[in-house]
């Protein structure tokens, strides 16, 4: 018998992770669960603050009642890399117990979800809940916070197209996404932007440069590149540096290269073109979360506290086919993602 539950948010925060906590806590006060909140990620198991409540404090359904639809996340989150070692996950464990915690709820990306299995071998029953804006994760269609990240980049674009356009200048915009091309993909689609470059795919700047010329020939004078973070190491190879020394624009060794300086590149391969450079950066996941992450929450934090006291654990909750689903947290992690490649294609040459 369940009758306690831990549940703690993990590595970047993402829209929806505090109304999975809600769906969590109304889920749990059904069931007669008590449930504690544990403050930024794996750090909360470590008795790190002077208050052991800055650590982990009850939660009741008053505490959490508003704040579903919250930015950020209530319970805090980091990246806690001592979690990483044995005798730290050891000691986390211990914590539990000794707190009378039966089993855990982690919501965070892959990184929390090698936490968690780590926490199930050492006998504490975990169920984790995709939360991320990368949607990085091969097993599941979406995870918290991704939706609402694209809704942010869709916004932003059409915001920048609307002075591109007055001003017939193109754009670049920079997306989040880690290693994973989802969120600049999406927004290249919902946006109807004309090119799209992921970190999954080998680029070249003059096939860009060639497209873009393309578009303007055709009077399309404010085409969007939109670019996935981390997307740099699969450019195709080029001395850049030098090509901008060459022409005009000053750039000193080790200087990397960004969206602006691509803006630069492609200003200077397409007639003087003013292309110019905008980076959505955080405000992607600051955002209000979404309906769709909202409501995939509110699944998604039901299931997990209806596997926990069914006593069903080491288990990753996710999205197939819109359903909400369950399976093996090792299981999860091993799928890997796919890149659809018809798609990325298409979106460069349409
Ligand atoms: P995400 O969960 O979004 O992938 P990170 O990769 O930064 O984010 O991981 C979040 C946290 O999960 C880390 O700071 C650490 O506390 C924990 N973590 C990551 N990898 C492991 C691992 N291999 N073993 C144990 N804990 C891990
Ligand atoms: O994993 C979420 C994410 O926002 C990524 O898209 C991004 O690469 C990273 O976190 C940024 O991390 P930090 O908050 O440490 O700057």
């Amino acid at each position: 018998m369940i009758k306690k539950i831990g549940i703690l948010t993990s590595g970047g925060d993402s829209p929806g992770m505090n109304a999975a906590v809600v769906a969590v806590a109304r889920c749990a006060a059904m069931y007669d669960i008590k449930l504690m909140g544990i403050k930024r990620g794996y750090n909360g198991l470590l008795g790190l603050s002077d208050n052991p409540e800055d650590d982990i404090a009850e939660l009741n359904l008053e505490t959490v009642l508003d704040i579903a639809d919250q930015r950020g996340t209530f319970l805090r989150t980091a990246r806690c890399d001592e979690f990483k070692k044995p005798e730290v996950q050891r000691q986390a464990a211990q914590t539990l117990r000794e707190l009378g915690v039966d089993a855990l709820v982690v919501i965070g990306g892959d990184g929390s979800f090698n936490g968690a299995m780590r926490l199930c071998e050492l006998g504490i029953p975990c169920v984790t809940i995709p939360g991320t804006i990368d949607n990085d994760l091969g097993y599941t269609e979406q995870t918290l916070g991704f939706d609402t990240a694209v809704n942010v980049c869709v916004e932003a674009v059409r915001s920048i197209r609307a002075t591109s356009r007055s001003h017939d200048r193109p754009s670049v915009v920079q997306v989040m996404g880690r290693h994973a091309g989802d969120i600049a993909m999406r927004t290249a689609m919902a946006t109807g932007a004309e090119m799209v470059v992921c970190p999954e795919m080998e680029w070249d700047t003059d096939e860009l440069a060639a497209r873009l010329n393309g578009l303007i020939a055709k009077g399309n004078t404010r085409a969007t590149l939109v670019i996935g973070e981390n997307c740099w190491h699969k450019m195709k190879e080029f001395d850049w540096r030098k090509f901008l020394n060459d022409n005009g624009k000053t750039i000193y060794p080790g200087e990397p290269l960004n969206a602006e300086r691509l803006a630069s590149i492609l200003k200077r391969k397409c007639n003087g073109i003013e292309a110019r450079a905008t980076v959505i950066g955080y405000t992607q996941r600051g955002a209000v979360p979404s309906a769709s992450d909202s409501a995939f929450a509110f699944e998604a934090g039901h299931l997990a506290v209806q596997l926990l006291n069914r006593g069903i654990a080491n288990q990753a909750i996710g999205l197939r086919h819109g359903q909400v689903f369950n399976m093996p947290i090792a299981d999860a992690l091993s799928m890997k993602k796919h890149f659809n490649r018809e798609l990325y294609d298409l979106i460069n040459k349409l």
